[in-house]
């Protein structure tokens, strides 16, 4: 079983990039594999619906996507929603998540957009068929103590460690 983390934001002072590497951290102990894809280092094109489907960088990227059983997006939230960039992970490599597992770690600011990934969810469930852990971490910037995660929502992030692992585990080939 392999897990792959898409850690979406492009801030080299992201916090979604440090959720990531918290819970990949939760799992570094486990029998199962786990990679992180950091979209800060893919050079992945924008998508144009064409020609970037054959660039060499999506090539790499497919090939990863394509031996995972399951996928964690860790990603800020960007206008209620998640950041362009993992819009554009998805239309480029989408498609090779079919039939697996997805689940969500938020950075926001605020707690008003807590629903803000329901979007998203609803597209890779419907275009994917993709199966969706209903327990999302979202952390805004209260819940942070320098690079350390407050109780409330570390905990949170244990279950969903947890909860996610058990999840891909019955449904792996
Ligand atoms: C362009 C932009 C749009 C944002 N939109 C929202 C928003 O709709 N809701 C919210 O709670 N925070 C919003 N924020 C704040 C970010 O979600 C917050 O800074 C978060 O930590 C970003 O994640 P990152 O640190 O992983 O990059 C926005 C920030 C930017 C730069």
């Amino acid at each position: 079983m392999k897990i792959v983390i898409v850690s979406s934001s492009l801030n080299p002072d992201s916090r979604s990039q440090l959720m990531a590497r918290i819970l990949q951290g939760l799992w570094s102990e486990e029998s199962f594999e786990v990679e992180l894809i950091d979209l800060r280092e893919a050079e992945l094109p924008l998508c144009d619906g064409g020609s970037a489907y054959g660039h060499p960088e999506v090539a790499r990227i497919q090939k990863i996507v394509e031996s995972a059983d399951g996928f964690v997006f860790a990603t800020p939230i960007y206008n209620f929603s998640i950041n362009a960039a993992l819009k554009n992970y998805l239309e480029l490599v989408g498609r090779s998540m079919e039939g697996k597992v997805g689940g969500f770690l938020c950075s926001a600011g605020g707690a008003l957009s807590y629903m803000s990934t329901t979007g998203f969810m609803n597209s890779v469930m419907l275009d994917f068929r993709m199966i969706i852990l209903p327990r999302v971490v979202y952390a805004t910037g209260g819940d942070w103590n320098g690079d350390e995660l407050n109780e409330t929502v570390s905990e949170r992030m244990k279950q969903f460690a947890d909860d996610f692992a058990t999840l891909v585990g019955k449904l792996a080939n």
